[in-house]
């Protein structure tokens, strides 16, 4: 029996499939069901007692349900006796609302990381988690904190589906997005990248600039961590072909695709449309579980 088990939530089973695989770990089996009363029960079935467990869980498909489902079983391995717990929270929800924007709202982060530090795990990873106003994320979660990208597996993509791109331009969507657009770029063999100017009118409205960026007859590849109602995307090509685009490409690590999101972006008639799996939707065709298995090798020594 592998030391290691690897164990998905409702949110996470394909990716720990892919883990379990990638790590050599046995994979292990969690029932997830409700009481009748709408309270979540969950019971895991695989022997922990004395291993190190992976639990993989995204706070998607109902960022309220999987986040219940998810402290549930991370408390539960715990006291089953697991020597090493160690959660990865591919898509981190409640991550945007990581300030008081008008006053009396409450700082979600701050309340999440609370209650997954409360669990007092070995270990907690997630992927480009929505950054752009918290500098340390290890002082809301603490130091076993570990912010992955998968900015590199959509770059592979990118370079085997599309070939060399000659002289493209990499896009962010927005400033906080630069710092995506810079790995793709660097990834891509050192494309030229640049960032947009976004200004949010409402949760799902926003306008988007392209001031000084040189797109014309050149293929712009849009790169972002979310899309969530595709606002953002929708506007980015508008502009990007306004400065003539040849053609557009749009990459993202967590295509939440919210509502009509997917119509929406199937309308704008892009050159391709792709994201990770980190959360299930039409265009996850990009495996996230690489990326974290890298990283689990790396500091589990495994
Ligand atoms: C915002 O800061 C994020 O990086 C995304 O650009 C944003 O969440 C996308 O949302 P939407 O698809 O609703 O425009």
């Amino acid at each position: 029996m592998s030391d290691l088990v690897v164990l998905g939530g409702t949110s996470g089973g394909h990716i720990a499939v892919m883990l379990a695989h990638l790590l050599g770990a046995e994979l292990g089996e969690v029932e997830v069901s409700k009481f009748p009363d709408g309270e979540t029960y969950v019971r895991v079935l695989a022997d922990v007692e004395g291993r190190r467990v992976v639990y993989v869980n995204s706070l998607q498909r109902g960022p309220n349900e999987t986040l219940v489902e998810t402290l549930l079983t991370l408390d539960a391995l715990r006291d089953l006796g697991a020597r090493e717990v160690h959660a990865v929270v591919p898509y981190m929800a409640y991550a945007r609302q990581d300030e008081r924007f008008k006053p009396g709202e409450a700082v979600s982060i701050r309340t999440v990381a609370r209650l997954f530090r409360a669990l007092d795990l070995d270990s907690i990873y997630t992927v480009d988690m929505h950054l752009h106003r918290i500098t340390d994320p290890t002082e809301l979660f603490g130091a076993e904190f570990h912010n992955l990208t998968g900015v590199r597996e959509l770059a592979r993509y990118v370079r085997e589906r599309h070939g060399p791109l000659g002289n493209a331009v990499v896009i962010g969507p927005d400033e906080e997005a630069e710092q995506w657009a810079r790995i793709m770029a660097e990834e891509l063999g050192g494309l030229e990248y640049a960032v947009l100017e976004k200004r949010r009118v409402s949760a799902s409205e926003v306008l988007v600039e392209a001031r000084g960026v040189d797109v014309e007859g050149r293929l712009a590849l849009i790169v972002d961590d979310i899309i969530s109602t595709g606002g953002t995307i929708a506007e980015a090509v508008k502009a990007l072909r306004s400065l003539g685009a040849r053609d557009v490409i749009v990459a993202c690590v967590h295509p939440l695709l919210v509502g009509r999101a997917y119509t929406r972006l199937l309308r704008l008639g892009l050159k391709d449309l792709v994201g990770t799996d980190t959360v299930l939707s039409p265009i996850s065709r990009v495996p996230i579980a690489p990326a974290i298995a890298e990283a689990l090798r790396r500091d589990l020594g495994l």
